[in-house]
């Protein structure tokens, strides 16, 4: 993903916590609404605006769209996940643990800006849903991609990673992040 690929797709504002789109529970697309045009289109932009606010992950309520669709990716090299993560869509998403062994790190959210907070969750998943030609999609996940995937899904279903902290002492203001004693 380059930003020259995204020339002249609409960038969209973040909604910000407290936008009550960030507590819906987002509609699920048929599969002919899936592989619209509009919804195509709607991908992309998404795409464009987690470009611009260097997000690995965006949710459709963080565009304002009351709609069941995630993007996430991110260019390899980078220092919060070497490997990267390939551009992937994602339509009526539906995430499910596989074994019971979890990991904790931390999370941040373009919708709670400047804050991040350790969130324990399921290290390897699965994911399945629908692809932007109304296909099934399914695919297995683990480490961040698959913590990436649990973040955006939980958008869909009105959470945020705040509400799957087991406290919030962690919560740690950006600046202030590794800082000792
Ligand atoms: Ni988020």
């Amino acid at each position: 993903m380059t930003k020259a690929s995204l020339v002249g797709i609409a960038v969209r504002k973040v909604t910000l916590l407290g936008h009550p789109v960030l507590r819906r529970r987002l509609r699920r697309l048929k599969p002919e609404e899936a592989r619209s045009a509009e919804t195509r289109r709607l991908a992309r932009e998404m795409a464009a605006t987690m470009e611009e606010y260097d997000g690995v992950g965006i949710a459709g309520n963080q565009c304002g769209e009351d709609l069941a669709i995630f993007v996430m990716g991110l260019p390899k090299g980078g220092q919060r996940h070497p490997a990267g993560i390939e551009l992937t869509m994602v339509i009526n998403p539906v995430v499910k643990a596989i074994g019971a062994e979890t990991e904790e790190d931390w999370e941040g959210c373009l919708s709670v800006p400047d804050l991040r907070g350790r969130v324990k969750r399921p290290r390897t998943i699965s994911l399945s849903g629908l692809d932007l030609d109304g296909k099934p999609f399914e695919r297995t996940y683990e480490g961040f991609p698959a913590r990436v995937v649990q973040h955006e899904t939980d958008h869909l279903n009105g959470l945020v990673y705040l509400d799957r902290m087991d406290g919030l002492e962690s919560l740690t203001h950006l600046s202030e992040i590794g800082r000792k004693g």
